[in-house]
């Protein structure tokens, strides 16, 4: 039964599972976890995970969808023929819920810093002012809220018209953009006086620095910036045709997120310690720190523009997927996509209302330690994302027979044959053991 609207091209998949996959996830809360967290050492596990446990599982996801050719929660049901696995696919949509809701406030910022830096009132602050500014930007309720409606409302318009092949189109041209100007904000940054304080920071590990909270919030890192967990990728690659090959993708898929991952530590951390920021920053790291690397080079608000335009439309293509996953969910090819686009969007924004407001008049609000933000993000990246993956490796290695699995991977795939055998040992052993014993460990720790 074929339920789904095929990819225009195997490319055009590429570029959308890379969409969703790079977002803020490699160029906003990678720097800012890394930097909590240790710098290098956390860099280390986090590389260890991706290869270990994520690209393993991103592979897991293509395969179910691909030979399911339905959506998350059908794929899981008719594979196995027991309604029980269902309740993994509604895991993944509930969690997108959450991803998106405090993933939009993030939206909402870099609409903010968008339409202030083309305003030409970001460039030639004293570098203290930017961290001011940052504060009260996220400070007040008004700016907030209103920037994440607009940024929902962009997203709620592409998924209502279904506008995916233009989106492919433009993340053609977008994407290498972005790279480019990443790799001359790196050079900027490398240069500056004090930058290679930086450079040891995140690239020598030290491992005394790693606590059991920063290996899980690795782990989490490792699935939110691949988009796994959450059967997203389950979805997106049910579209696909029987001759894509899976095995390439997936390396496409995260070398060019490892990559983007390493030179936004490159860019933000020399300019950390040339500067006197903290590492330690939180969330609002590139916030504070790039305008102000900006402002150091030459036509730096023209750039600091282009920069932020680029990064609401990663940001877009990731959040895109979010609620794609859910309407497809709920539409199941039926339906009417313009309302339910709608009422699932309008139900994100009211559940980030609380995120979006944590930074101001409720950022006394605390659970378990964590301001409300912070809260979701921990529920979705360092919870239900690990117990999803967790699930769906077993659902791949214990309910699907080896040879569907080995034929899904090798097809159209000369790398596939000598992966598949490693990837195998990974999925049914590897990865759950690894899920399970971090899951434990760090919660025990609390
Ligand atoms: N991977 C996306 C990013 O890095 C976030 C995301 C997570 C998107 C889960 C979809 C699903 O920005």
């Amino acid at each position: 039964m074929k339920s789904n609207d095929q990819w225009s091209s195997k490319f055009g998949f590429v570029l959308a599972s890379a969409g969703s996959a790079i977002g803020l996830g490699a160029l906003w809360k990678f720097p800012y976890m890394a930097g909590t967290n240790g710098g290098g050492a956390f860099f280390l596990v986090f590389l260890l995970f991706t290869f270990a446990v994520g690209a393993p599982m991103l592979l897991a996801e293509f395969v179910v969808g691909r030979h399911s050719q339905q959506n998350a929660v059908s794929s899981y049901e008719s594979i196995s023929g027991n309604p029980k696995w269902k309740w993994l696919g509604y895991l993944g949509v509930t969690a997108s819920f959450i991803i998106l809701s405090f993933y939009s406030v993030i939206g909402g910022w870099v609409i903010t810093y968008l339409l202030r830096s083309f305003s030409g009132s970001l460039t030639g602050l004293p570098n203290s002012r930017y961290e001011q500014l940052f504060g009260e930007i996220i400070g007040s309720p008004s700016t907030s809220l209103i920037t994440q409606a607009a940024f929902l409302a962009i997203t709620i318009a592409i998924v209502q018209f279904g506008v995916q092949k233009g989106i492919e189109t433009a993340s053609r041209y977008m994407m290498p953009a972005l790279f480019v100007l990443f790799l001359v904000l790196v050079a900027r940054s490398l240069s500056l006086d004090g930058a290679m304080e930086g450079v040891a920071f995140f690239l020598q590990p030290d491992l005394t620095k790693l606590t059991a909270e920063g290996v899980l919030d690795a782990l989490g890192q490792s699935f939110f910036a691949l988009s796994v967990g959450i059967s997203l990728m389950v979805t997106y690659s049910s579209y696909l045709d029987k001759n894509a090959d899976l095995t390439g993708s997936v390396i496409s898929v995260v070398s060019l997120n490892v990559f983007i991952s390493f030179l936004a530590g490159l860019a933000i951390f020399p300019a950390v310690f040339a500067f006197g920021f903290e590492p330690s920053g939180g969330a609002g790291l590139i916030f504070t720190v790039l305008p102000a690397v900006f402002n150091k080079m030459a036509f730096g608000g023209l750039f600091f523009t282009i920069f932020m335009a680029l990064l609401l439309f990663a940001t877009l293509t990731s959040a895109f997927s979010l609620l794609e996953i859910i309407v497809s969910t709920v539409t199941r090819g039926k339906g009417n996509r313009k309302k339910v686009s709608w009422i699932a969007g309008f139900l994100v924004f009211l559940l980030g209302i609380p995120s979006a407001l944590s930074f101001g008049v409720l950022a006394d609000v605390s659970i378990f330690g964590r301001s409300i933000f912070d809260a979701m993000d921990f529920l979705a990246s360092n919870l239900l994302m690990p117990v999803g993956a967790l699930l769906i490796s077993i659902f791949v290695s214990r309910t699907m027979k080896r040879e569907i699995l080995s034929s899904e991977v090798m097809m159209s795939s000369k790398i596939g044959r000598v992966i598949f055998p490693i990837w195998y040992g990974l999925i049914r052993y590897i990865v759950p053991a690894a899920i399970l014993i971090v899951l434990i460990t760090s919660l025990l720790a609390y």
